[in-house]
């Protein structure tokens, strides 16, 4: 399966950013860890990340041709950004939405995600493990 993973804004300063809600983790030390997970073996990646609304839409149509499954922090835009709904809806490819938080214990402005219900499933709060089990969701 082509596995198209992409992580939003602020994603890129993870080990340095609140560590005592997002770990210790560098986005890279994640997602290599990810790559070479027994999960993994047989399946093709692409990562990216970006602090751009426009650009992770860009990303989503790029790819469209080659991801069969996408994972998708989205970072804060997963609470208001409807561009990006829209993105995932057009694309019509399975998706999984990813948090390394648990956004229902935070904030209440963490509390709505809008791409939701344009995501075959929503992965909280198990910090790197979100994106492992989101991994065993899409395959
Ligand atoms: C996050 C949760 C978001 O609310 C926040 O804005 C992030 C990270 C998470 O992985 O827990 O940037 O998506």
């Amino acid at each position: 399966m082509n596995i198209l993973v992409i992580n939003g804004p602020n994603l890129n300063l993870l080990g340095i950013r609140e560590t005592d809600i997002y770990g210790n983790d560098t986005l890279e030390e994640l997602m290599i860890w990810l790559e070479n997970s027994p999960e993994a073996i047989g399946h093709s990646f692409k990562f990216y990340q970006s602090n751009h609304e426009g650009e992770i839409i860009d990303i989503l149509h790029d790819e469209r041709l080659w991801a069969q499954g996408i994972l998708i922090n989205a970072g804060a835009y997963a609470h208001y950004s409807y561009a990006i709904h829209d993105a995932i809806k057009a694309i019509n490819i399975p998706t999984i939405e990813i948090h390394l938080s648990d956004i229902n214990k935070r904030e209440k402005f963490r509390k709505t995600s809008v791409l939701s219900s344009v995501c075959q499933d929503s992965i909280l709060g198990l910090g790197k493990y979100s994106y492992l089990e989101g991994l065993k969701k899409l395959i």
